[in-house]
């Protein structure tokens, strides 16, 4: 039996460019949003390993950026990939929970997939507490200052094959016409907004299985690990195409504060 701690998966960065389902065309958008005109800071709350926030500052070489996120192996890749592109003297990345930062209000605010940041963790199966959220982000916008806000939404009626694989509750998510609702509530203005495709989805979860893929490609097929691994590749591949495809779905929205 293996303990599924001991197991070391390939880092995700590997396989995915981003950790939300996001093409290139609409990273690019995103990016000229918080671009244009030129911010003079950068906020990046649940940051990943960086790469919005590191594509700002490239496209706004006098702003500054800070990027936050409480798994440090993503903050050490955020580092290493600010040393790469030479911007690690206008950037800074802390790896610490999000709520305990004290983060200097910015004009230029990201936010992708971590709501939870101010709500239950996801681990707790708990609706997501947009609200919350949308109330600290107000916060740490400055007045006139510009929100990518991104986040899980259902985009189809959910039904119990897609929810079972996620917290199996159908209030996990809002629709994205409700979520626009608590972003006007939170005094925000929709500047523009639009969902992930299906497209986006697959080579989003086609990546996150490469993981399981590359291990077993690196690995003997008689180690101890590796039914495991075949498993949780298969786990996933059926919690998606047979579960929550076309349901769950990913809202980006551009907004004003
Ligand atoms: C879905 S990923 C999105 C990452 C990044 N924004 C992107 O679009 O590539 C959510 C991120 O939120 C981070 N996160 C989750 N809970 C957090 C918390 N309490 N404080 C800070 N970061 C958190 C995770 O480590 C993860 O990197």
């Amino acid at each position: 039996m293996t303990d599924e701690t001991s197991l070391e998966l390939p880092p995700l960065y590997e396989s995915l460019t981003w950790l939300t389902p996001i093409s290139e065309e609409r990273a690019g958008h995103l990016v000229a949003f918080l671009s244009d005109p030129a911010p003079a800071e950068v906020l990046d709350m649940g940051c990943g390993w960086g790469e919005l926030l590191l594509r700002v500052l490239t496209s706004a070489p006098q702003a500054r950026g800070r990027g936050v996120d409480s798994a440090p192996a993503s903050i050490d890749r955020a580092r290493q990939q600010a040393l790469t592109r030479g911007l690690l003297n206008r950037a800074t990345f802390d790896a610490m929970p999000g709520a305990e930062t004290q983060a200097r209000p910015a004009d230029a605010v990201i936010c992708i997939g971590a709501s939870q940041i101010w709500g239950p963790p996801v681990e707790d199966a708990q609706p997501l507490d947009y609200g919350a959220a949308l109330r600290a982000l107000r916060a740490l916008v400055l007045p006139g200052g510009r929100l990518v806000y991104g986040e899980a939404i259902w985009s189809a009626t959910p039904h119990p094959a897609a929810t079972a694989p996620l917290a199996g509750r159908d209030d996990e998510y809002l629709s994205a016409d409700a979520l626009r609702e608590q972003i006007r509530a939170a005094g925000f203005e929709v500047v523009d907004d639009d969902l992930a495709s299906v497209q986006e989805w697959d080579v989003f979860e086609a990546g996150y299985r490469d993981r399981f893929t590359r291990w077993l490609e690196a690995h003997d097929a008689h180690h101890p690990a590796a039914g495991q691994v075949r498993r949780q590749y298969e786990d996933q591949r059926a919690a998606y195409e047979e579960g929550y495809r076309g349901v769950l779905g990913m809202a980006y929205f551009c907004l004003r504060g």
